[in-house]
């Protein structure tokens, strides 16, 4: 890792002493849109240099409201945010230099080559230019993306060019570096790249806040995570913590005929959840037989049309939060 991926000393303030607190804390935060809109109800987290912090939740639920305040973009209705003594909502220019932001929608590169638009930002975020040029060459051959260094953006797939506004967004890291679906379009390979990319970032002192819907990805790429819904957040943990409930469970995941109503489960069958013509609960692994049985009994009465028995997963604790499977489409 080149020297130049620690936390810029360029977007530390003059203050920040070597003992400086990094901690990243969202405090009561609350964002009531004009309208009366509640997106964020009372929302407060932390995340340390170093760790790599998922925020999880439906479409709705006020990820994107969040992050947008962070940032700037929009002030709290009440509540604060804040990195170390940094105040977050009254110094938004402050905000700017200590986060790094990968959007979630594509960045406007149509007209820069991929290298110089990586470089352009590092110079932006006022890095020299000689670190920039290794960091950003770095990058390109850590994310597997040479072949299109000298591409413009306007040529690029979709799944590169979300790789090249991940360089964007880290050729110069923030103390927060936020990052909001940042594999949506690549491939596998590169996903498993870009993972690593990431954990180096919190291996250099970075703390990272990963928005996603993606919920099996974070359950590997996480240290904590909060599950939003509503505005709120209703869990917070390890993966492993709010895996728990389904430790020594196993899913079955039963697909309705469609229009058939929800079928009664039998007793074993815990917090089943509808999400359309899926049927989502856990079963002991004792219960595998009687569960297969069971399952297979609707299939042949033409109640369901197929049924799968899988190890549970994040995704099980996920959809019994938020009524909802993390593979419905984005907006
Ligand atoms: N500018 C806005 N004005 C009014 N309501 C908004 C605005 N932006 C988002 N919302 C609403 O706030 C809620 C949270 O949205 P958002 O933060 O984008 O959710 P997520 O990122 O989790 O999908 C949604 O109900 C959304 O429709
Ligand atoms: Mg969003």
């Amino acid at each position: 890792m080149p020297p130049s991926t620690s936390p810029s000393a360029t977007a530390a303030p003059p203050d920040a002493g070597p003992a400086a607190d990094w901690t990243f804390r969202a405090t009561d935060v609350t964002k009531v849109y004009k309208g009366g809109k509640r997106a964020n109800d009372g929302i407060s987290l932390h995340i340390e240099p170093g760790e790599v912090y998922g925020l999880l939740g439906p479409n709705g639920a006020g990820k994107s409201t969040l992050v947008k305040q962070v940032i700037g973009l929009l002030a709290p209705t009440s509540g604060s945010l804040a990195i170390g003594p940094h105040d977050l909502v009254a110094h938004p220019e402050v905000a700017r230099q200590l986060c790094s932001y990968l959007p979630q929608a594509q960045m406007p590169i149509d007209s820069f080559r991929a290298t110089e638009a990586i470089e352009l930002v590092g110079r932006i975020r006022g890095g020299q230019p000689a670190a920039v040029r290794a960091r950003a060459a770095a990058l390109v051959d850590a994310l597997d993306i040479g072949e299109w260094r000298s591409t413009t953006g306007a040529r690029l797939s979709g799944g590169v060019r979300r790789l090249v506004g991940f360089a964007m967004a880290t050729v110069v890291p923030g103390r927060l570096v936020i990052l909001d679906e940042p594999t949506n379009d690549v491939d596998p390979l590169r996903r498993r790249l870009l993972w690593q990319q990431v954990r180096a970032l919190s291996e250099a002192g970075c703390a990272v806040l990963l928005v996603t819907h993606n919920v099996l990805e974070a359950e590997k790429a996480v240290d904590r995570l909060a599950v939003v819904m509503d505005g709120r957040i209703v869990a917070e943990g390890t993966p492993s913590s709010l895996k728990a409930e389904d430790r020594g469970r196993m899913r079955l995941q039963v697909v309705l005929s469609p229009g058939v109503p929800t079928p009664d489960g039998p007793p074993w069958y815990h917090a089943p959840v509808r999400v359309g013509n899926n049927l989502v609960g856990t079963i002991a692994e004792a219960e595998t037989a009687a569960g297969i049985a069971w399952a297979q009994g609707l299939v042949d009465a033409g109640t369901a049309e197929e049924y799968a028995l899988a190890a549970s997963t994040l995704e099980d604790a996920y959809v019994r939060l938020t009524g909802h499977t993390s593979d419905e489409p984005e907006d």
